[in-house]
C-alpha cells in the first residue's frame, strides 16, 4: 500500500542517515535502554538536540540507572538540570524516577502503563513504548507534525489539523520498527523537512507528497487564522 510504501521509504533512509545519538542504541545493542530513552525524551521536550547533549551526558554519568536517579536529592536534580529550564520538568523527572524505582527499578513497557507514571505525558509514553519497547506507537511532535501535514498536504489551520495529522500518522506508522519510524520522521523533520525550507531535493518522501506536488511545502501545515482585532 502507500503506508507501507512511506514507512519502508523513510527507513531506508532512516538505516543510512540516522543522527548518531547518544541515547539511540549503538550498533550490536538489541534495544537503547529504556531509562536513556525516557531521560532523553524528557529533556528534548522544550529542549534542542544540541543543548541537551552534555546534560544528557552529565545525567546518565552521575545517575546511571533510574534506581540511582530515584535515590538522588531534590536539590541535586535541580541543580544539575539548572541550564535546561522548565522546571517542573525535572520535578515531574525525580517523581517519575522514584515511582520507577519504588515498582521494582524496571520501567513498563507499555504506551498505556507508562502513561499512568507521575508526570508522564501522551507524547512521552508513545516515544518509549515505541523506541525502548517495539510497540507501535503512534509518535507525534512538532516535527512529526510539519512532516505529516506536507506529507499529506492538510489544509486544515492548527490546531483542529491535529486531528487529521494524528490520523495520517496512525495510517503510515509501521507494525515493525515503529520506533525507528518514529525517530526517523522525527529526524527528517529537523535535518531535510524544516520549517523555513522542505529540501524536496534530498528527501525520501518527495514521489509522494502532496504538498510539493502542490509547489507550495512551506505552506503547511497551515498557521492558525488570526483573531480579528
Ligand atoms: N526529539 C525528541 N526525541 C527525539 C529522538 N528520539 N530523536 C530525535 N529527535 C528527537
Amino acid at each position: 500500500t502507500a503506508s507501507d510504501d512511506i514507512a519502508a521509504g523513510l527507513l531506508a533512509w532512516y538505516d543510512r542517515h540516522a543522527r548518531d545519538l547518544p541515547w539511540r542504541a549503538r550498533p550490536g545493542d538489541p534495544a537503547p535502554d529504556p531509562y536513556r530513552v525516557w531521560l532523553s525524551e524528557v529533556m528534548l521536550q522544550q529542549t534542542t538536540v544540541a543543548a541537551v547533549k552534555s546534560y544528557f551526558a552529565a545525567f546518565t554519568s552521575r545517575w546511571p540507572r533510574v534506581t540511582d536517579l530515584a535515590a538522588a536529592g531534590d536539590d541535586e536534580v535541580m541543580a544539575a538540570w539548572a541550564g535546561l529550564g522548565y522546571y517542573a520538568r525535572a520535578r515531574n523527572l525525580h517523581a517519575c524516577a522514584r515511582a520507577v524505582a519504588s515498582a521494582g527499578g524496571e520501567f513498563p513497557r507499555t504506551e498505556a502503563e507508562l502513561r499512568a507514571l507521575p508526570g508522564l505525558g501522551a507524547y512521552t509514553a508513545a516515544a518509549i513504548a515505541a523506541i525502548a519497547f517495539g510497540e507501535r506507537a503512534v509518535v507525534v511532535d512538532a516535527n512529526v507534525e510539519r512532516v505529516v501535514a506536507r506529507l499529506f498536504a492538510i489544509d486544515t489551520p492548527l490546531p483542529a489539523a491535529r486531528i487529521a495529522i494524528r490520523a495520517a500518522a496512525d495510517r503510515i506508522t509501521p507494525e515493525r520498527r515503529a520506533g525507528d519510524f518514529a525517530q526517523a520522521m522525527m529526524d527528517l523533520g529537523a535535518t531535510v523537512c524544516t520549517a523555513r525550507s522542505a529540501r524536496c531535493l534530498v528527501c525520501p518522501l518527495a514521489a509522494g507528497c502532496a504538498a510539493r506536488a502542490r509547489g507550495t511545502p512551506e505552506a503547511f501545515p497551515v498557521k492558525p487564522a488570526k483573531k480579528p482585532r
